[in-house]
């Protein structure tokens, strides 16, 4: 039922949408695995999760980086952020913009 939301137009008009980006240090430990098992652990709870809150957006990382943009209803995406800020598989998250949007650049 939740996810019809992304597709439903009426639900986008009602709820004004947000994007929001920043970059943070990648933390990833070799310790831990390969950087493509952990990377696919991160991306499998952000589509989950994502999915379930209508958010969309895109994650770009190399050895060193992450940046990450969130599309959707500002408090959702505030909520998330709020979350993913103290996970310790990155630091020194940096806000880069926090702004309203008429509509998603990202469908996914
Ligand atoms: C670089 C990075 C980006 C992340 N992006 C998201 C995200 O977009 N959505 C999300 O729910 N979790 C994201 N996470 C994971 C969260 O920090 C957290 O582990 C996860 O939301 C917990 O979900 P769960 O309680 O369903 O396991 C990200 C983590 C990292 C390190």
């Amino acid at each position: 039922m939740f996810q019809n939301f992304a597709s439903t137009q009426k639900w986008e008009l009602i709820l004004p949408l947000s994007r929001l980006v920043y970059f943070s240090e990648n933390q990833l430990d070799p310790k831990k695995g390969s950087a493509l098992s952990q990377l696919s652990d991160i991306l499998s709870a952000s589509n989950r999760n994502n999915k379930l809150a209508n958010i969309t957006g895109a994650l770009v990382f190399d050895d060193f980086w992450f940046i990450q943009v969130l599309e959707g209803e500002r408090d959702v995406i505030l909520k998330t952020f709020e979350r993913l800020k103290d996970d310790d598989r990155h630091a020194n998250i940096s806000l880069v913009e926090l702004i309203d949007i008429n509509a998603r650049m990202f469908g996914n």
